[in-house]
């Protein structure tokens, strides 16, 4: 959700092709083995090698098959799947934690609504979204141990960092717009992060007292790191400190153990008071006088786009962040080589020579997809004291229609970029615009990405109703229920070639147990397996959902089934990958009339976001 309708990029990256009408030639726009590909997805069986790889990997062959292939449960079925409470296969229980509005700790204040805000910021936020499982580290060996409980440990505790994307006025405040500051901070503090410590106790999991559960949120301290960090574009003539995080939607985390939030529609918490004419670089971001109508700006003269002692201040967004969670006294720091685009997640692997990559979607209709690959050996780089997010190469992918693609460096070397920015620090305040010179290749809506142990990436297009030209990468027009796509880069990801094809057409979906439109959340798990969750109007009156693709087989089924008007997004699990942790976002859009899940609090029947548990009756794996 919190999508930004507009269409703010304006460059002519769009036609490949001579528009194609839908139904026609899409198809035709696959070439080869592509198409092949594409089009027998769904028609072949079992044991079909999906992935073609050129590159010497190993490519499906890397997993291991398994006879009767990797999904055993029995799926929920379109007509169990519409309800005002959420619907699991009947091989698998859930149970409800930390909605919104619980306090972070177990003595805290409880949920009032509307919320005052000085409860709000010591409750869990609204907005549910990314979300990463960290097992406790706790004695001498290291991660994920508990010196009392060993290695098991890890598996019934842990503390969960989770964004807290958006929560419109109507559902947090019970009214459209703001009447003082005080609504505003309330508004603010539901927005941002929560590290919260968990754990297992008979069998239920439950939020318990401690120094790590902490808030993050729209006024909290945060530090700049990397090529923008000390640049005139991110001070303001006020010189007020950098402060928040904001519309926090997908997450990574990073081999040193730390979480990454990523800032997406950030442009919409600002408005204009007075008189006030976007700049070219604020409409690429999509910045308008209303914004989407929060009104922060008129309380809050930060996020007024027409003061001008707060020029720059919107430029402090955009960006992926850093946030240590086992450390509550770390400043979450901005990490400004990943570029300043509409982050929806980041997902990050290790790649040739030990070097960390970053696959990274902008979500809004005809916005790219990023690629960042660090300068050296991350262990090495933190040895000398260098976060390896701090210092690599920013790519924007091109994809080819011949089934090839090329990762396009964004950097100031380059003439075209250096013709347009002063130094690299600008080129990555207005990364889109960079991205737009080179020629990148306008998608549907990037969402989530994930990479695959056989080093195969997928990233979700979730859809656009707006496309009237195609590209081989983007054929649909217009694309109402999305697809996902998937490359395969060359040395190990950290090359500038790819070949992609299309994994799936949410259109090709039509069965009563794989139904599925608007794929948004993704992950590849070690067997093979891709969990997808939906996040938009669903087929056959199915609410929001997340299945699972046996990406051996073609084979998808419906696991869960959320609540009416939500979304399901956010997605992590314990190292034993017996224990899922998932979201609901934005259940009944806020209205009690639709539902009151998870369940009415004190007489209070406002539906609240969450986070969701998820166990295979028979302790097995998630997904089998
Ligand atoms: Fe926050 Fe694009 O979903
Ligand atoms: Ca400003
Ligand atoms: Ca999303
Ligand atoms: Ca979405």
């Amino acid at each position: 959700m919190s999508v930004d309708d507009q269409i703010s990029n304006k460059s002519n990256n769009q036609p490949f092709h001579k528009i194609l009408e839908k139904n026609t030639s899409r198809r035709t726009v696959l070439k080869g083995g592509l198409a092949a590909a594409a089009t027998t997805f769904f028609a072949t069986g079992a044991g079909t090698v999906l992935a073609r790889n050129h590159f010497g990997d190993k490519g499906d062959s890397f997993f291991k098959r398994k006879k009767g292939g990797l999904i055993g449960f029995k799926a929920v079925s379109v007509a169990d799947g519409n309800g005002a409470m959420p619907t699991i296969s009947e091989d698998y229980e859930y149970q409800v934690l930390i909605p919104w509005g619980e306090p972070i700790q177990p003595y805290g204040p409880s949920f009032t609504w509307p919320p005052i805000s000085s409860h709000q910021e010591q409750q869990i936020g609204i907005g549910h979204d990314g979300m990463t499982f960290f097992p406790i580290k706790k004695g001498k060996k290291g991660y994920g141990i508990d010196k009392k409980r060993g290695h098991r440990a890890q598996n019934s505790h842990g503390l969960l960092a989770i964004n807290h994307e958006f929560g419109q006025n109507n559902h947090v405040l019970g009214k459209s717009q703001p009447g003082s500051l005080e609504d505003v901070l309330v508004s603010q503090h539901a927005h941002g992060v929560s590290v919260i410590e968990i754990k297992n106790c008979g069998g239920s999991w439950m939020r318990v007292q401690s120094d790590m559960n902490r808030r993050i949120h729209v006024n909290t301290p945060v530090a700049f790191s990397g090529p923008v960090a000390d640049h005139e574009l991110l001070q303001t003539p006020d010189g007020n400190i950098p402060l928040g995080t904001v519309n926090n939607c997908s997450n990574g985390q990073t081999p040193w153990g730390t979480y990454l939030t990523c800032e997406e529609n950030f442009n919409g918490y600002f408005g204009a008071t007075g008189a006030w004419t976007a700049t070219e670089e604020q409409e690429r971001y999509g910045f308008s006088s209303s914004g989407f109508g929060y009104g922060w700006e008129k309380f809050d003269t930060r996020f007024d786009l027409s003061n001008p002692n707060f020029k720059n201040e919107e430029n402090r967004f955009g960006w992926v962040v850093e946030i240590d969670p086992m450390n509550p006294d770390s400043v979450p720091t901005k990490r400004t080589a990943l570029g300043r685009v509409k982050h929806e997640g980041v997902a990050i692997t290790v790649g040739k020579g030990g070097r960390v990559v970053a696959y990274m979607g902008d979500d809004q209709r005809f916005d790219y997809i990023y690629k960042f690959v660090s300068s050296g050996n991350w262990r090495r780089m933190r040895a000398q004291g260098i976060n390896p997010l701090d210092e690599g190469t920013l790519y924007v992918a091109k994809f080819n229609d011949d089934g090839s693609g090329n990762w396009l460096e964004l950097s100031i070397d380059n003439p075209v970029l250096a013709a347009r920015f002063s130094d690299q620090a600008e080129l990555l305040t207005y990364t889109r615009i960079a991205a737009d010179l080179l020629g990148a290749t306008p998608m549907d809506r990037p969402e989530w990405t994930t990479v695959a142990p056989n080093g195969d990436v997928y990233c979700t297009l979730t859809n656009n109703s707006k496309r009237i030209a195609s590209n081989a990468a983007n054929p649909l027009i217009p694309n109402p229920d999305g697809h996902i796509i998937k490359w395969h880069d060359t040395r190990k990801h950290t090359g500038t070639q790819f070949e992609w094809e299309i994994f799936l057409l949410s259109e090709d979906t039509h069965g009563t147990e794989d139904t599925l439109s608007s794929p948004d959340g993704i992950l590849a798990d070690p067997d093979g397996r891709l969990f997808i969750q939906t996040d938009g109007g669903q087929k056959d009156g199915l609410n929001n959902q997340m299945l699972v693709a046996d990406t051996l087989t073609g084979e998808i089924r419906r696991l869960f089934t959320g609540v009416t008007k939500d979304e399901i997004t956010g997605i992590t699990m314990t190292p034993d990958r017996r224990t899922m942790f998932i979201n609901t976002q934005h259940p009944g859009n806020g209205d009690p009339s639709l539902t009151n899940f998870p369940a009415p609090v004190d007489g209070v029947s406002i539906p609240r976001d969450a986070t969701i548990v998820i166990t295979k009756k028979d302790g097995g794996v998630i997904g089998s």
